[in-house]
């Protein structure tokens, strides 16, 4: 089954508000001369919350969405520093990123990301939740059980209707290919996400097929191709290259046409 291609674009922690516009323009100036691409993928952006108003400003409702990059479990109340769904959605957020492993490293642990991911939900965004297992974890063998246990913890957060259910997007990042220039090999992907969808399906029987997966972890224009046109790959997370409009762009065009 072919889903919907997305491409989503995580800026970490770069960028102020002028230079956020600069590379929003040229990346949707990217997208309006690939209108026929567009129909089969999904494009997001997940800058620095404080670029995001000006960003939706400038965007509107068009194919360039936006996404946070994190939110806080809570609806609102004494959370200081933190930022809830509510305010993603009213700076014009459709998606939000949950349990980056950079914030796992900060001690966000599997019950709590399962939180924020009902977070999302509650507050009408798509949440895009990370997993994946460090160098170490891969070494020992443990890759799967690291991953099964992270996918088992959200599984009881999931919101019951089915739609929503379906509109949620696993990312799976190996830590140790995060921003360090080595992807994960294409068997490992495979591998990985065929295991994913088996537990999702498990789970959730056909909603689990409707589930994208994505991959994320030195995703660049040299290795999109090739890991695109894999199975149960459904599009990319993308950080580093993400901040550099024509690397995005080349990113999106390595979608496979058969999407
Ligand atoms: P990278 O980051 O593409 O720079 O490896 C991916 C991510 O952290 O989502």
């Amino acid at each position: 089954m072919r889903r919907r291609a997305l491409i989503v674009g995580n800026w970490k922690m770069n960028g102020l508000i002028e230079s956020s516009c600069d590379l929003a323009d040229a990346v949707l100036s990217g997208l309006d001369q690939r209108a026929d691409r567009m129909l089969r993928c999904e494009v997001v952006i997940c800058p620095p919350a404080t670029a995001l108003y000006a960003l939706h400003q400038r965007l509107g409702g068009g194919v360039l969405k936006l996404g946070g990059q994190n939110l806080s479990e809570h609806e609102s109340g004494p959370h200081t520093g933190e930022v809830c769904g509510i305010m993603l959605r009213n700076v014009g957020c459709w998606f939000v990123i949950v349990g980056h492993s950079e914030r796992r490293a900060t001690g966000e642990g599997n019950e709590q990301v399962g939180r924020k991911m009902a977070a999302a939900f509650r507050d009408g965004l798509i949440p895009i939740v990370c997993v994946g297992e460090t160098l170490d974890e891969r070494e020992r063998g443990a890759a799967e059980a690291v991953v099964r246990e992270q996918i088992a913890a959200l599984l009881p957060c999931l919101p019951v209707a089915r739609n929503k259910r379906e509109s949620l997007v696993v990312a799976y990042e190996p830590v140790w290919a995060i921003g360090t220039g080595r992807n994960a090999e294409p068997e490992q992907i495979l591998a990985m996400h065929g295991f994913i969808r088996s537990l999702l399906t498990e789970a959730l029987g056909a909603a689990g097929e409707k589930v994208r997966i994505l991959y994320g972890g030195s995703l660049k224009p040299a290795n999109a191709r090739t890991i695109l046109a894999l199975g149960d790959v459904d599009g990319g997370l993308i950080g580093g290259a993400a901040l550099k409009a024509a690397d995005f762009l080349a990113i999106i065009d390595a979608v496979p046409d058969e999407y």
